[in-house]
């Protein structure tokens, strides 16, 4: 059930969107604040909210990175796989996050702390290598400075 604090800020948010429809991103994006995660009857209740079945949910949900349809851990690492950041380390700093945490993508911790999840382009092509932690970009990463990050994550 979504909260009465969600349901006050999903009001708020059909002020800006005519068309509810047009409100789905953030809605879930709002949704995924409160529950760290979209499970399918999470997407049912926004399918309800915006009067939509909810497979046109699940179409969105999937598409987008930034939208999280498994749980994941406290820490989301993010790491971009595209050329640029490929060109200047990105796959060194990848496999350093593997070999550091012992996990591959798509994969947590077993103390539910961290999320490793390779992605597309990030848009910040010219910092590369690029990671984003929870919404936040870390940008010219080395092996040092990765490993300067997650001891300061735990
Ligand atoms: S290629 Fe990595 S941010 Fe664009």
């Amino acid at each position: 059930m979504i909260s009465d604090a969600t349901r006050a800020r999903i009001n708020e948010l059909f002020e800006r969107y005519p068309d509810r429809r047009s409100a789905m991103i953030p809605l879930l994006l709002l949704l995924q604040e409160e529950r760290g995660w979209l499970s399918p009857e999470t997407m049912r209740e926004a399918g309800e909210v915006l009067d939509l079945p909810p497979v046109r949910i699940y179409e969105v949900a999937t598409f987008y990175t930034m939208l999280r349809t498994r749980p994941c851990g406290k820490y989301l690492l993010q790491v971009c796989r595209n050329l640029s950041c490929s060109l200047v380390g990105g796959e060194g700093v990848l496999r350093h996050i593997e070999k550091r945490l012992g996990i591959h993508d798509g994969q947590t911790t077993p103390d539910g702390c961290f999320t490793l999840m390779t992605v597309e382009c990030l848009g910040s092509c010219g910092t590369g290598p690029v990671v984003q932690v929870n919404g936040d970009y870390h940008e010219n990463l080395d092996v040092a400075k990765l490993d300067k990050l997650l001891d300061s994550l735990t």
